[in-house]
């Protein structure tokens, strides 16, 4: 399919999308939104592709939902067609996804670099929920999410004041996971999937759902559950080969099997 909002481009394993909506700051409305979920969707169900790179333009990741899409909607049809819930879609994907993000990432911008799996930041990288100026408030996850991320205190005056937050802050507060130049962004983004994409393929998605599952169930049964899984990673060739390699001494060649 030809996207319109969205760029994708398969380097190796990984697949990139990038988000192009340049005029409206990446905004994201009805169209990118099934684009995104349409590429990453595809990207899951290709077992070629072992991570997924999400990122916006220097000056901005995304500046939210398109408020001028919203603008007219009714609570009537904003409730029947459930608006936003299709992302439950893209936060259900097993395949790694990092987002890559600089400049703005506001409102459902920021809801969708918190979807994806972890962050990476530019030092240019600012974060808000802003919903609150605009007399609303977050709608794609924004106030679980960013709450589990940096806790009650920010979380809240973030989303009373819809103030920003830049990298530093985001960093420190456990947002996201790193800090990278703002033109090694891209680079170090690509570089880290492709570590993750030479990793096997199952193994890689076992550990996605392990973290997830730290945040949504009790201490005792996520421990419980990752021992379980441990336990199935010895059914995996991909076990075998990686524990051979290191008696061995060489790379393991992972069979994503
Ligand atoms: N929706 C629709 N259009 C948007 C937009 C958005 N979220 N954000 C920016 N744009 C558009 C602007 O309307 C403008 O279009 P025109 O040229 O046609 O006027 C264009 O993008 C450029 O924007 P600015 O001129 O405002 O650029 P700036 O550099 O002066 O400011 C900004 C940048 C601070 C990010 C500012 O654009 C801004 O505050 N944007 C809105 C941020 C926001 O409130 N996001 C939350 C949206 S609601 C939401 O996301 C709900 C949810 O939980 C999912």
């Amino acid at each position: 399919m030809a996207y319109e909002t969205i760029l994708t481009e398969t380097r190796g394993r990984v697949l990139l999308i990038t988000l192009n909506r340049p005029k409206a700051l990446n905004a994201i409305n009805a169209q990118l939104t099934a684009e995104v979920i349409e590429a990453a969707t595809g990207a899951d169900a290709d077992p070629e592709i072992g991570c997924i790179v999400l990122t916006g333009s220097a000056k901005t990741f995304a500046a939210g939902a398109d408020i001028k899409e919203m603008q007219a909607a009714d609570y009537a049809g904003m409730y029947a067609g459930d608006y936003f819930g299709e992302w439950e879609r893209f936060t259900a994907l097993r395949t790694p996804i990092i987002a890559a993000v600089a400049g703005y990432a506001l409102g459902g911008g920021c809801e969708l670099a918190m979807m994806c799996d972890f962050i990476l930041a530019a030092d240019t990288a600012q974060f808000g929920q802003p919903e609150i100026k605009l007399g609303v408030m977050p709608g794609i996850g924004g106030s679980q999410r960013l709450t589990r991320f940096v806790g009650k205190s920010k979380a809240m005056e973030m989303c009373l004041t819809g103030r920003m937050m830049d990298a530093a802050e985001a960093e420190r507060a456990g947002l996201v996971s790193r800090i990278v130049p703002a033109d090694q962004l891209l680079a170090e983004a690509m570089r880290t999937a492709e570590t993750i994409a030479g990793m096997s393929l199952p193994i890689a998605m076992m550990n996605k759902e392990a973290v997830n599952r730290a945040y949504e169930t009790t201490l005792s049964e996520g421990v419980r559950f990752e021992r379980r899984v441990f336990h199935a990673t010895f059914a995996t060739q991909d076990q075998k080969e990686g524990m051979a390699a290191f008696v061995e001494k060489r790379p393991a060649a992972f069979k994503h099997r």
